[in-house]
Order: C-alpha cells, then sequence, then structure tokens
C-alpha cells in the first residue's frame, strides 16, 4: 500500500486531544473471493495506523471463498503480522450479516469496529471513534468515507458536508446535511454529525451495547437493507448514530461486486426490505410497499423474534424517528394523500412514467397499482414522489419533476378540498389537462373552477 498518508482534512481536528485510556477494539472484516492486495491493504492499514494498545485483535471471517490464496496462503501470512489476526471461516455461503455475527460473536475487545475488505484505514482513524463510545457507549460512530477509485485506486477525501438518509424504496441515500445540524453544531465541523441512517460497511459499536440492542436481523439473507435496520433500531431504541467527522477511512467502490446473491439480487433485498419494514417503520412502510408494489408477494420469513426484541427494549415508534430524527426524510411525517392524483374529467391519473428528475411530470390512464402513479400530497404542501416534487417556475408552466427542496418556493401546492384543485402558489395558477398539443402532460392554467382542473386525491390501500 501507498506510504502513509497525512491528510488535513480538517486542520482543527489535528490538534483534537484524545483521552489515554479508551476502549480497545476488535476489527471484524468479512470477505468473500476478496483479491490478496486489497484484502492485505485493509489488514495493514489497521495495523500501522492504530495505536496498538487500542488494537485488541483483528478478525477475518472468510464468508466461503473459492479463491486458493485465501486457504493456507492467507493463514501462512496473517501469523508473522504483529497483531493477532484470527482467521474464522464460514462453512457455506452466509452473507455479510451471518458472517459478521460469527466474527462478533468471537471478538474479544471492548469495542467492535467493522470494515469492509477493501479499506484503507487512515493516520488517526481510531481514536475518534473510541472517544465518542467512551463518551457515551450508546453511540454508534461511523467515519467519514473516503472514496478510493477502482480504476486507478487515486484516493480522494469524502465530504462531511452529507450524511445518511433512505427513499421511499428504502435505498440508502447521501443528502447535504440540514441547517439544523449545523446549527446544533454552532458551526464546529469537528463534532460529530448525527446521522439518520448509516451506510452500514464500516462503523463502531461498543460490544455489549451489540449485543443489548440486538445485534443484527438473522433472518436478512446476504447482504442489503441490514443497515438501514439496524439505523432504525439504534434510533427508535434509544441509542444515536454518527458521523465522525475527525476519522477517515478510505473505501474502494467497485463496479462489479464478486457477491453472488443466491435467489437473484432483487429478491434477497425486497426480502430484507420487508423484514426492516415490518418490523420498525409501523404504517409508513405503505410508502415503500406502494411505490413498489411488487414486493408484497416477497415471502419474508418469521419476524416475531425481532418485534419482541422492539417491545422489549420499548423502542420509539417510527413516527418519533421521522419528527425528531429524520424531519427533512423523503417520507413525510404527516400528509393528505398517498396514493393516485385522478382528474374528474378525463379520469386520468399524474404519472411520472418513469422519468426522471428535470423531466415534465406526466399523465396516463389510471391502472391503480401503485409504483409510477404515486404521489402524496404532504402536510408541507408539497406534491412528490419519492424524493421528487412538482415543481413550477415560470407562469403557465411546465410541470417538472425535481428534488424536493422544503424551502416551499416553486413546490407549495395549495389543495382545496372542496372545490378539487391544485393552486400552485407562487404563479396563482391551477393544475389542469393537457393540451391539444401535448396529451401525455398536464398544464397550468388560470383558475377557472372548470372540470379539467379537478382533481381527486387518494389515500390507495394495497391490493385495492
Ligand atoms: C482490552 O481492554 C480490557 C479492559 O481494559 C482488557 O482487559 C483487555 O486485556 C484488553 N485487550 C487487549 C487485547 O488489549
Ligand atoms: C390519508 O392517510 C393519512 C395518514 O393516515 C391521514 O392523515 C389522511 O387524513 C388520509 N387522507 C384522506 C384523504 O383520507
Amino acid at each position: 500500500y501507498p506510504k502513509a498518508r497525512l491528510f488535513s482534512f480538517c486542520s482543527r481536528c489535528k490538534t483534537k486531544v484524545y483521552p489515554d485510556e479508551l476502549p480497545n477494539t476488535s476489527v471484524v472484516i468479512v470477505f468473500h473471493n476478496e483479491a490478496w492486495s486489497t484484502l492485505l491493504r485493509t489488514v495493514y492499514s489497521v495495523i500501522n495506523r492504530s495505536p496498538r494498545y487500542l488494537l485488541s485483535e483483528v478478525i477475518l471471517v472468510d464468508d466461503a471463498s473459492e479463491r486458493d490464496f485465501l486457504k493456507l496462503t492467507l493463514e501462512n501470512y496473517v501469523k508473522n503480522l504483529e497483531v493477532p489476526v484470527k482467521i474464522i471461516r464460514m462453512e457455506e455461503r452466509s452473507g455479510l450479516i451471518r458472517a459478521r455475527l460469527r466474527g462478533a460473536a468471537a471478538s474479544k475487545g471492548q469495542v467492535i469496529t467493522f470494515l469492509d475488505a477493501h479499506c484503507e484505514c487512515t493516520l488517526g482513524w481510531l481514536e475518534p471513534l473510541l472517544a465518542r463510545i467512551k463518551e457515551d457507549r450508546k453511540t454508534v460512530v461511523c467515519p467519514i468515507i473516503d472514496v478510493i477509485s477502482d480504476d486507478t485506486f487515486e484516493y480522494m477525501a469524502g465530504s462531511d458536508m452529507t450524511y445518511g438518509g433512505f427513499n421511499w424504496k428504502l435505498n440508502f441515500r447521501w443528502y447535504p446535511v440540514p441547517q439544523r445540524e449545523m446549527d446544533r453544531r454552532k458551526g464546529d465541523r469537528t463534532l460529530p454529525v448525527r446521522t439518520p441512517t448509516m451506510a452500514g460497511g464500516l462503523f463502531s459499536i461498543d460490544r455489549n451495547y451489540f449485543e443489548e440492542i440486538g445485534t443484527y436481523d438473522a433472518g436478512m439473507d446476504i447482504w442489503g437493507g441490514e443497515n438501514l435496520e439496524m439505523s432504525f433500531r439504534i434510533w427508535q431504541c434509544g441509542g444515536s448514530l454518527e458521523i465522525v467527522t475527525c476519522s477517515h477511512v478510505g473505501h474502494v467502490f467497485r463496479k462489479a461486486t464478486p457477491y453472488t446473491f443466491p435467489g437473484g439480487t432483487g429478491h434477497v433485498i425486497n426480502k430484507n426490505n420487508r423484514r426492516l419494514a415490518e418490523v420498525w417503520m409501523d404504517e409508513f412502510k405503505d410508502f415503500f410497499y406502494i411505490i413498489s408494489p411488487g414486493v408484497v408477494k416477497v415471502d419474508y420469513g418469521d419476524v416475531s423474534v425481532r418485534k419482541t426484541l422492539r417491545e422489549n427494549l420499548k423502542c420509539k415508534p417510527f413516527s418519533w424517528y421521522l419528527e425528531n430524527i429524520y424531519p427533512d426524510s423523503q417520507i413525510p411525517r404527516r400528509y393528505y394523500s398517498l396514493g393516485e392524483i385522478r382528474n374528474v374529467e378525463t379520469n386520468q391519473c399524474l404519472d411520472n412514467m418513469g422519468r426522471k428528475e428535470n423531466e415534465k411530470v406526466g399523465i396516463f390512464n389510471c391502472h391503480g397499482m401503485g409504483g409510477n402513479q404515486v404521489f402524496s400530497y404532504t402536510a408541507d404542501k408539497e406534491i412528490r414522489t419519492d424524493d421528487l416534487c412538482l415543481d413550477v417556475s415560470r407562469l403557465s408552466g411546465p410541470v417538472i419533476m425535481l428534488k424536493c427542496h422544503h424551502m416551499r418556493g416553486n413546490q407549495l401546492w395549495e389543495y382545496d378540498a372542496e372545490r378539487l384543485t391544485l393552486r400552485h402558489v407562487n404563479s396563482n395558477q391551477c393544475l389542469d389537462e393537457p393540451s391539444e398539443e401535448d396529451k401525455m402532460v398536464p398544464t397550468m392554467q388560470d383558475c377557472s373552477g372548470s372540470r379539467s382542473q379537478q382533481w381527486l386525491l387518494r389515500n390507495m390501500t394495497l391490493g385495492a
């Protein structure tokens, strides 16, 4: 690996002083058919850039790799390293979740640090993480994830201005750190960022707390969804989740994964997502189901053990999480409708037609199947589908789908539940049926009270 990197990510981080007495950590790394160079780069960077007394051991969990050099060659190699490196072999492909559970069970450190197998820890990565856990053992901490190019291995510092969120499809996404979180830290960017969710690959957690809070959902397969499950669980059950901005770990972002998903990627992730929606999201799981209606057919197994865990830990409802931890979520805490928006005269429905950001919203025959025809009119008076909001920036349209910005402005709509009109506040015009020129998109017209300007907003029920 390249010679020591001394980053000046943030000069004020360099002068921070951490307590001498920090808890020690086991580092658990799961790998499956990992390349020799990237795996060893991860291990060496852990050993060389962690104070020896803070590093209890490195545990490598082999999730049934097939490559020969990952067998005896690896075992012999790690014997010569100056830190104990334990190798655990899964008997069969078990996936990240079960392999991490095995590694955690074998670990002895006071803290468990999970890393991916293609990382590079930077100098000073560990102390800020452990110091935060020492301050509050119920805080689960993530480093800033720097980007290592999978083409050139170029190293690029990650941003301390984004944090973890998710969309209606339950995909993890990075979003800008909102102003309220900047304000809470009084502008001190060396203080940890409270993040609604984590990416999942890299984090540290107090060993006992990991047990108390219910480790992972062992009913989940392979990979996917476990990071959101853990994020919701930590917040709802009294812990907190933070990005420690003075800790940097590089990660190789791969275009292709050597992982295979027995049963198909989509199926595995849908199953895992259903488990987390059923256990943690209460009625807000509807957002997930309605936007991806095929998912309800996926069998998700038995979640009773996880529901009991939620009860025993006296965890708070998902609405509490949305209100207090993630008010800028793509899922609105309060809303008027979640379902189709149907024109009274033509009986057609708003439809995003699989279009993307910056394109016009469409209109099409109503199909009642959710997906592209699902919009929510929120208590903040946005008309949104997932993270896109209907936006009008000129008199007489067009009506574009843009990233929701929560700033009202061009995304503010007034629904009159008696007249059934959707009035765009800034332009004072009403949403209307398509014109003769383009029958696929709605238009904006002066409000006239005509039937073509009347819209029914529904709460759709699943399977209806
Ligand atoms: C980790 O810390 C605990 C508590 O101080 C200690 O008992 C244990 O020996 C340490 N482990 C290692 C490997 O340093
Ligand atoms: C739709 O459901 C939401 C959430 O349960 C509720 O607050 C709202 O009043 C409902 N709207 C209609 C039109 O029934």
